[in-house]
């Protein structure tokens, strides 16, 4: 009876052991050596840095220490040896619009240096979450590896990522996408690390991770050890940016997608806002405490970090400026309205909100970007909640001594928040009704 009740246990622990490693090789991917092996100690650590910027041409701002995105772009694809790896949500950089043949120009033109790559024997790797694009199609009968991402089975979300890594040792991250408009008749912010492989080899775990995902109809709950973060909120990466001294590291959403030690985006936010001591300057196209723009669900997110900082950091100053396109939802106005009077006699802090509206509508991609007197954190999420909880994204954050130096990379973002802050492209809240965003009126 005994031995008989010994071997029911010994039957269940073995099959409990092999359920437990069917499922770890189930989740985990076992590859070859895809991967380059990466040496931390001979990574670049001295990077440059370029503010890009994309201002349509009716639009009278000028480049604020800043380089036109369409060259720095040319000039990464001119200067790749090896390799150009590309995440981005549109792709429409070959126009059809028959309106606007001279902007759809630029687009073309970037399409077919990507295409000429092949010809120096530079690969091209791209992962989209386009279903079925045609023009991926072109450039993967040209010669590029694209993988195909089903972010609707994934996580029921989009890929809202927009990254290049070159060679493994520049970036660009920025709100600007694969589109040719992009190029000519929006308003797009990004920047380049030029020489930056340390944080460059943590970028490429993020891709190396939608990489994976191709065909794949679940996320896997293990991931292997080689998609782990190399850089988070606690082990940042010590790096010298144009010659000043910087902390960095990346985040990432929604939350399946965050691998061992990787900082979540939402998480990243709260830090920059938190470790604020004299400003908080955010550029985005879309303030709302919505889980979604479609539902009226409440979601307290930015908006509650943003208060709670008003609150207890004293003296501290926020400046939020608002895109007003066609999009923007009527509840904007209320609730920048409801956190502007935060302040109102007798905190001693000050909040402003403005909104920023271009003659064309439409014609607005803002980066997302928090900017304070201590860090910086650029990603690609919408702040809605919906988006950080679904949908694919990456963040990058800076975090620099305040060091008096008006070019170190904070200051000279600064400048940029400063000009169009200042610009007549940007209004203060109207005290009795929100602004005609879609009719674009500068009446008020
Ligand atoms: C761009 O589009 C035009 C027509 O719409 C087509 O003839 C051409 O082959 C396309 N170019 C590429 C590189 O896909
Ligand atoms: C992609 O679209 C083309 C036509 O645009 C179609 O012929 C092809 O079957 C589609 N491929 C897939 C995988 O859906
Ligand atoms: C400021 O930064 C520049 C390089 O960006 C450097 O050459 C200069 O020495 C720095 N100045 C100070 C006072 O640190
Ligand atoms: C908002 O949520 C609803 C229901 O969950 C969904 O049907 C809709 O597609 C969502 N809208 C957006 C813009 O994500
Ligand atoms: C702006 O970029 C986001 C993703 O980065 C995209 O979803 C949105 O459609 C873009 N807006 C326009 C007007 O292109």
């Amino acid at each position: 009876m005994k031995s008989q009740h010994k071997c029911v246990v010994v039957f269940a622990l073995v099959c409990c052991c092999a359920v437990l490693i069917a499922l770890i090789f189930s989740a985990v991917d076992v590859w070859g050596d895809e991967e380059e092996s990466f040496n931390e100690g001979q990574c670049g650590r001295s990077c440059r840095v370029l503010l890009l910027e994309n201002i349509p041409e009716d639009v009278s701002l000028p480049y604020e220490d800043s380089v036109s995105l369409r060259s720095a772009l040319g000039d990464l694809l001119d200067q790749a040896r090896r390799s150009v790896e590309i995440v981005s949500p549109r792709w429409t950089l070959n126009s059809s619009d028959q309106t606007h043949l001279a902007q759809a120009r630029q687009g073309q033109l970037l399409l077919h240096q990507l295409i000429s790559l092949r010809s120096r024997s530079v690969s091209v790797r791209v992962v989209s979450g386009l279903s079925n694009s045609s023009e991926l199609n072109t450039l993967a009968r040209r010669g590029a590896d694209v993988h195909y991402l089903n972010m609707k089975t994934l996580t029921k979300g989009e890929l809202s990522s927009s990254f290049w890594i070159v060679d493994r040792k520049h970036l660009y991250m920025g709100s600007a996408g694969m589109d040719w408009r992009s190029l000519s008749t929006m308003k797009e912010f990004g920047l380049v690390l030029l020489d930056c492989s340390c944080l460059v080899a943590d970028l490429h775990r993020v891709f190396s991770l939608y990489w994976q995902l191709q065909y794949k109809e679940f996320v896997p709950s293990l991931w292997s050890k080689k998609l782990s973060a190399l850089t988070s909120r606690d082990q940042n990466l010590r790096l010298q940016l144009d010659d000043t001294e910087a902390q960095v590291y990346i985040s990432t959403s929604p939350d399946v997608f965050c691998t061992r030690e990787r900082t979540k985006d939402l998480e990243a936010i709260s830090r920059v806002i938190q470790e604020a001591q004299s400003f908080i300057y955010i550029s985005i196209p879309d303030y709302l405490p919505l889980l979604n723009r479609s539902q009226l669900r409440y979601w307290s997110g930015i908006d509650s970090m943003l208060r709670e900082a008003l609150l207890v950091k004293s003296g501290i100053s926020v400046r939020v400026l608002v895109s007003c396109w066609t999009h923007t939802h009527p509840l904007t106005h209320n609730t920048l309205w409801s956190l502007q009077n935060l302040c109102f006699q007798t905190l001693s802090c000050s909040v402003e909100a403005r909104f920023f509206s271009l003659p064309q509508p439409d014609t607005l991609n803002r980066s997302r970007f928090v900017l304070t007197d201590t860090s910086l954190y650029i990603g690609s999420q919408s702040w809605m909640g919906s988006e950080f909880v679904s949908s694919a994204g990456v963040g990058l954050v800076i975090r620099q001594q305040q060091q008096g130096n008006s070019s170190s990379v904070l200051q000279r973002i600064r400048a940029v928040f400063d000009r169009d802050w200042h610009s007549q492209y940007s209004r203060p809240l109207h005290t009795t009704h929100s602004p005609a965003c879609t009719a674009h009126t500068h009446s008020d």
